[in-house]
């Protein structure tokens, strides 16, 4: 492993930092949204309701306590941290003309204290946020417009931040909202609640195309800016196998990846891959596709491909050539090989080593694995300690894979963040108590608690793993 490898941890703002309307921030899509749990979803609720539990507005106060926090990351010998920046504390409701000052100071004072720690800020533009503002009076990302107010926001950022952040993101797991069947993907993706008789399919095309485009403006602003800043996209990688070698499942599984990924094509080969095309065309959908977009999407490629571990799904095939028609909820099937965690996901580590060998071989671009993780019922003892062997065990066998993709296949790897390295509110669910971290947050579902920071086992197996860089798993 090379010295200068990225180890560390990642969160994302609205999951960690509380204050939902402190510094003059503005209400965004997270914070409209209520706590669920495995079996029932979180709901959007168009009004705040006093009846309603919102657990992001306090989150694990991260806003107040980030000092603290981070004091704790350098003990484990962080060398990066991966957080995002709250669109809504910059521009509260985007159209005005100047950004709010007191969010950019407060992103000022968390990358301060890192560097002072020696620990490198890595940087998402939009992770699962945007202000609400933009839900409620534009549609969210099905209007053009959002590529205009995005450019300026992450043009604030890049100019504010270029000497302080070297690796940014756009957007976090922009692929998310393939499947578009899910409310709650495409409303954090893209802030769309779809209406009535509106095919969402294709509004969900529409969205992302600008999104790309707004991507890759950002991109060149960047390196405008500071050339020196390397700006990646995001991915949730999931990788589809088939079921079995019946050929049938194997294009059933090439179908099943084109619809996950494709979105991967057009930021790092900076154009639409033919299958998508001749999707379009096969569905005759009218997307607000342009000239300008296209040579906008050539000129602003990414620098590298950031992505998400955490499973991966198997298909079955049907007779018929389907390829991007790949139905999730119909033909993704268990696979038998692999057992699941409490939350129902998947545990493949060899997963994590196929995906970063066959992103590699797509795209010959440097890789960062910028989540990964163990989500799980931890329980603290009365002494505050916390034996979470199981998270050990997870995260060993897929630091395992990492370094086999990259010490014997070759595969460039710049650095891996552990999801949810300090417990969060949870993306999916708005749960507490599936916990990630190494650090265990005195905090409940439902937003009882201290808030006390306590160390779990774990925090000194990645202090060893960091310190050993890689050796001592
Ligand atoms: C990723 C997201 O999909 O998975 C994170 O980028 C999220 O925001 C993480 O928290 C884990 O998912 P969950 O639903 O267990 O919090």
């Amino acid at each position: 492993m090379n010295h200068d490898f990225l180890w560390g941890g990642a969160v994302a703002a609205h999951q960690v930092e509380g204050g939902y309307d402190a510094g003059g921030k503005g209400l965004n899509v997270s914070d409209v949204l209520t706590a669920g749990s495995h079996t029932r979803p979180r709901l959007i609720t168009p009004e705040l309701n006093r009846d309603c539990f919102y657990p992001n507005h306090e989150a694990i106060d991260f806003y107040h306590r980030y000092r603290e926090d981070i004091a704790l990351f350098k003990e484990m010998g962080f060398k990066c941290f991966r957080t995002s920046i709250s669109w809504a504390r910059i521009f509260p409701k985007v159209d005005e003309t100047e950004p709010n000052e007191e969010g950019l100071r407060f992103y000022d004072g968390v990358f301060d204290e890192l560097l002072e720690n020696g620990i490198e800020p890595i940087i998402t533009l939009s992770h699962f946020e945007m202000p609400y503002y933009l839900v409620e009076n534009y549609g969210g990302w099905s209007n053009r417009k959002l590529v205009d107010f995005f450019v300026r926001f992450a043009k604030v950022c890049f100019e504010r931040f270029h000497h302080k952040v070297k690796y940014w993101m756009t957007f976090n797991e922009i692929n998310n909202q393939a499947n578009y069947k899910s409310d709650l993907s495409v409303f954090t993706n893209s802030g769309i609640i779809f209406k009535d008789g509106q095919d969402k399919e294709a509004l969900m095309y529409q969205a992302a195309h600008y999104e790309l485009v707004a991507s890759a403006r950002a991109v060149q602003i960047a390196h405008e800016i500071n050339p020196a800043i390397q700006v990646g996209c995001m991915m949730a990688m999931t990788p589809i196998y088939p079921y079995s070698c019946n050929p049938d499942d194997m294009m059933g599984s090439v179908g099943a990846n084109h619809k996950r990924f494709w979105f991967v094509d057009v930021h790092a080969r900076g154009r639409y891959p033919n299958y998508m095309l001749n999707f379009f065309d096969r569905k005759k959908f009218e997307l607000d596709i342009t000239a300008a977009d296209l040579e906008d999407l050539g000129g602003g490629k990414v620098d590298y491909i950031g992505l998400s571990y955490y499973m991966s799904f198997a298909a079955k095939g049907r007779k018929e050539n389907i390829n991007l028609d790949y139905d999730e909820a119909k033909d993704l099937c268990d696979n038998p090989h692999i057992q699941k965690t409490q939350w129902g996901w998947p545990v493949d580590p060899v997963g994590l080593r196929y995906t970063l060998n066959w992103l590699y071989d797509h795209y010959q671009l440097p890789l960062f694995i910028v989540e990964n993780g163990f989500g799980a019922i931890d329980k603290l003892e009365d002494d505050n300690t916390c034996h979470d062997l199981y998270r050990q065990e997870y995260l060993r066998k897929h630091i395992e894979q990492m370094k086999l993709a990259i010490e014997v296949d070759g595969v460039p790897v710049l650095g891996y963040t552990v999801w949810g390295c300090i417990d969060c509110v949870s993306f999916s669910t708005g749960e507490m108590k599936k916990r990630y971290g190494f650090i265990y947050v005195d905090k409940g579902d439902d937003g009882s608690g201290t808030g006390n920071r306590y160390k779990k086992d774990s925090f000194y197996w990645y202090q060893q793993v960091i310190a050993s860089n890689g050796e001592s798993l």
